[in-house]
């Protein structure tokens, strides 16, 4: 099980919609495998299929697992975010957004529908840090980082900062 390269900010895959997963093969079970390699290497919280150049609706995340407690893995294919409830603010930063971390406002509860790994429904509800994580991942599938919630001068504070670093190079 390889660890994949993760795409980084500016790579235009990273602005792709995914689309729907309408088969489950081996290679599907494949790319879950290494993006759960890739994932708990990086290491993050949560990662998504087009983070790995895959433009496929499947986000793979483990909670849990940051603060030294067991692993604790889901795999959502084709999740959907079905209820959202409250208000959360919270510090999110993303594998693909090198170096940069800010405060995003999100739902603060969440239930999201999908398939899991075999292809049998699933629905999880969130709350919390879970809540983010879910709404950040799902993002990821429809092209949006966490960046397009900050405020229009902080994005762009930090996409100078990051075409000088690119300059530099
Ligand atoms: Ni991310």
């Amino acid at each position: 099980m390889p660890v994949l390269p993760i795409r980084q900010l500016p790579d235009p895959v990273l602005r792709k919609q995914a689309r729907e997963i309408t088969e489950l093969n081996g290679d599907l079970q494949r790319l879950i495998d290494d993006m759960t390699e890739t994932m708990y290497a990086a290491p993050g919280l949560g990662l998504a299929a087009p983070q790995v150049g895959v433009l496929q609706r499947l986000i793979v995340f483990d909670v849990s697992h940051r603060d030294g407690g067991p692993r604790d893995l889901q795999v959502v294919i084709n999740p959907c975010i079905t209820t959202r409830e409250g208000e959360v603010t919270r510090e999110e930063g993303c594998l693909s957004v090198a170096d940069f971390s800010a405060e995003v406002k999100r739902h603060a509860r969440v239930t999201v529908t999908g398939l899991d790994r075999e292809g049998q429904p699933l629905t999880i509800k969130g709350e919390g840090l879970l809540a983010v994580v879910l709404q950040h991942e799902v993002d990821h599938l429809d092209g949006i980082l966490f960046i397009d919630h900050i405020s229009r001068l902080k994005r762009s504070l930090y996409l100078r900062r990051l075409k000088k670093k690119a300059a530099a190079r």
